[in-house]
């Protein structure tokens, strides 16, 4: 797969647009089992499958951001599971950047990769990944509702529209390009992931409060929402007073 290069702070990248596709994930796998060198972006305009997290599905119409990176053994196996924070300070910062001007506007993160505008999912984060090649390949997919938001979902969700700003989704993709080349290089490979759990931490909702995490497989669980410790796992200190350490789950706020 060819893709031109970006500019700018995200020109070690390359960016291939689609009109349409089944998931900007499964083209990234796709184009690693191709042999894609990695570090490239594919944005479509919609996707017909596109993927949520938990085997959900994904609203993905046009007017909405579909981009997905390949990264080809961007760390150490332990690290790994760090991208779903860099994928969302990334997004995080190219709304503040775009929402700065759009009046006064609470942008927060849900653990561990949703960003939130005034409480409301506006972003999701799914990183997949194959193994099937020489290379750890990682596909990171980000969707950002710009002009449209599903309705009844189970976390409320809303849209860049809804917050006051009409913005493209090729203009917010090139924003987003250049925050994840920022992130991604203070994050240096996980060495940086310090600084990264810090900068997630400034933003993070719910924060020493009481929450709900609905655990894959489990039912419910509640408790204080104390910090995210070292590698991202979420520490919840429960009713007598054990502290638990998840590695995923839907977190819900009172
Ligand atoms: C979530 O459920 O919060 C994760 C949503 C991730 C959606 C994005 S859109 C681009 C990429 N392609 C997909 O099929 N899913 C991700």
């Amino acid at each position: 797969m060819i893709g031109q290069f970006l500019s700018g702070r995200a020109s070690a990248y390359r960016h291939l647009t689609l009109d349409e596709c089944e998931s900007t994930n499964t083209e990234c796998l796709n184009a690693a089992y191709d042999s894609d060198p990695g570090n490239l972006w594919i944005s479509a305009l919609s996707q017909t499958a596109g993927r949520g997290s938990r085997g959900r599905s994904w609203t993905s119409s046009t007017g909405n951001l579909h981009a997905s990176l390949l990264l080809l053994d961007p760390c150490e196996k332990q690290h790994l599971a760090e991208l779903s924070f860099i994928a969302a300070l990334a997004v995080r910062n190219t709304l503040a950047e775009v929402l700065a001007d759009a009046g006064d506007k609470t942008i927060g993160l849900k653990w561990p990769n949703d960003v939130l505008v005034n409480h409301k999912k506006i972003s999701g984060v799914l990183l997949e990944s194959t193994s099937k090649t020489d290379s750890m390949c990682i596909a990171m997919g980000i969707g950002i509702n710009c002009s449209q938001h599903p309705e009844n979902t189970l976390f409320p969700a809303t849209s860049l529209a809804v917050q006051g700003l009409s913005i493209t989704s090729q203009e917010l993709f090139l924003k987003l390009a250049g925050h994840a080349a920022d992130v991604l290089c203070q994050w240096n490979r996980g060495t940086g992931f310090t600084r990264i759990r810090d900068n997630w931490l400034e933003h993070a909702e719910g924060l020493k409060r009481q929450i709900k995490i609905n655990l894959p497989n489990r039912g419910p669980i509640n408790g204080i929402f104390e910090t995210i410790d070292e590698r991202g796992y979420l520490l919840l200190r429960t009713a007598n007073n054990e502290t638990m350490r998840i590695s995923a789950g839907d977190v819900f706020f009172d």
